[in-house]
């Protein structure tokens, strides 16, 4: 399964599926890393491990649509079978989605459907977390489909809200989360054990 990695920041999921593919654990191969943000770190981590790293500016195409198409372009001529969103934080063209329907994954730091959608990513998710006062919260992994954080749930995990939790302390314990369950995820799409039927997704195991 060839595999490209959409980033915007540090890259710490994209480095766990790095890392999931160089201990044989996930069955795949991460042909292209690809950021909107120039100064992404992620990029750093796929060029140090020889993985073609590529910046697009949004700025350079007249709208959104345009960039998008340059992206799908990029990914299809590369000929990738799987896309996955690891803190990426730009919304896909509904033109991508249906080009990649059932093959577009993404990692969102909350148990969705809560403190998801618009405007919920990164640390917001957390600050509000905090705010509501939930005792849970958690991470989900789920397909990507024309919504914002919509798309058919493939696997979740929960993560205690301790007492004294700040926004940093929450963010770096779900963040260990998202790893685990972005990881597990891909092994089990490269080993096409997750079934999609009707927006509903079976895990076989
Ligand atoms: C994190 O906020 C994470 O919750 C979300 O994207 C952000 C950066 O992740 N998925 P990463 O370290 O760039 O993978």
């Amino acid at each position: 399964i060839k595999i490209g990695v959409l980033i915007s920041g540090g890259g710490t999921n994209l480095q766990c599926l790095i890392d999931g593919i160089k201990s044989g654990y996930i069955n795949g191969e991460i042909k292209l890393v690809m950021s909107n943000k120039k100064d992404a770190y992620g990029l750093k981590r796929a060029e140090k491990e020889g993985i073609e790293a590529l910046y697009i500016d949004r700025k350079s195409f007249g709208s959104e649509e345009e960039y998008n198409r340059k992206v799908i372009e990029t990914f299809k001529n590369r000929e990738i079978d799987l896309v996955v969103l690891a803190g990426y934080l730009r919304v896909l063209s509904k033109e991508f989605v249906r080009e990649y329907s059932g093959r577009i994954i993404n990692i969102h730091p909350s148990l969705i459907p809560s403190f998801c959608g618009k405007g919920y990513y990164g640390e917001k998710v957390h600050k509000e977390v905090l705010r509501y006062g939930v005792k849970v919260t958690g991470a989900t992994v789920h397909f990507v489909d024309e919504g914002t954080d919509t798309g058919p749930i493939i696997l979740q995990r929960t993560v205690e809200v301790k007492e004294q939790d700040t926004v940093e302390t929450l963010k770096d314990r779900v963040l260990e989360v998202e790893h685990e369950i972005l990881v597990e995820a891909v092994k089990l799409f490269c080993d096409r054990k997750i079934k999609l039927e009707d927006r509903k997704v079976t895990i076989l195991r």
